[in-house]
């Protein structure tokens, strides 16, 4: 297991279970990728599934606290995985280039306005059985836009902290 992710190694691990858990094909959205540490793990669990990481990877954008990435690293972290596309730029503007059939969404971007847009423009194409993974689900601007979005979708909340939605 990498040591360039933030989610704890539990997280992941939780994480590939529900992936185990959707029949469909579809690829993986990571809203908020940082160094891609998470990303990779997921990209080896799904060989088959694409990976989209979005960030900023250290360039512009509205978030101070996450520049100090290389991005040439995340590049050669990245490598050995075809599956996994690397979307650099501001995650409200990125997402909407994406338009596959999507198996799992996973927010971890701590922010209220890229989450939005994220799920504006990704619940439609989600797959049957797909999920929504929310880190910090707690935070007012992610809790709003999961109320917006995700109303009347089952919601579990496991031990991690992490919220699982399903439709
Ligand atoms: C908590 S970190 C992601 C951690 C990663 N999922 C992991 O497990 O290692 C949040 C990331 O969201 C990114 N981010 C937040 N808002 C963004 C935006 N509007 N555009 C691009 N990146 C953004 C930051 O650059 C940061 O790398």
């Amino acid at each position: 297991m990498t040591d360039k992710a933030i989610l704890p190694e539990t997280v992941i691990s939780e994480i590939c279970d529900e992936l185990d858990q959707i029949k469909s094909p579809g690829a993986i959205v990571e809203i908020g990728a940082y160094r891609c540490g998470t990303t990779i793990e997921l990209a080896k669990h799904c060989p088959d599934r694409t990976v989209y990481a979005l960030d900023a990877f250290g360039g512009p954008g509205k978030i101070d606290s996450f520049k100090n990435v290389d991005f040439g690293d995340v590049q050669a972290d990245t490598a050995p995985y075809p599956n996994i596309r690397l979307v650099r730029g501001d995650i409200c503007e990125t997402v909407k280039t994406l338009n596959d059939p999507v198996a799992l969404i996973l927010i971890d971007c701590d922010d209220g306005e890229p989450c939005d847009v994220a799920l504006e423009h990704l619940v439609p194409l989600l797959v049957e059985g797909g999920r929504i993974v929310v880190d910090d689900a707690e935070f007012e601007g992610i809790k709003q836009s999961c109320n917006k979005y995700l109303d009347g979708w089952s919601s579990v909340k496991n031990e991690s902290g992490l919220v699982i939605r399903q439709r």
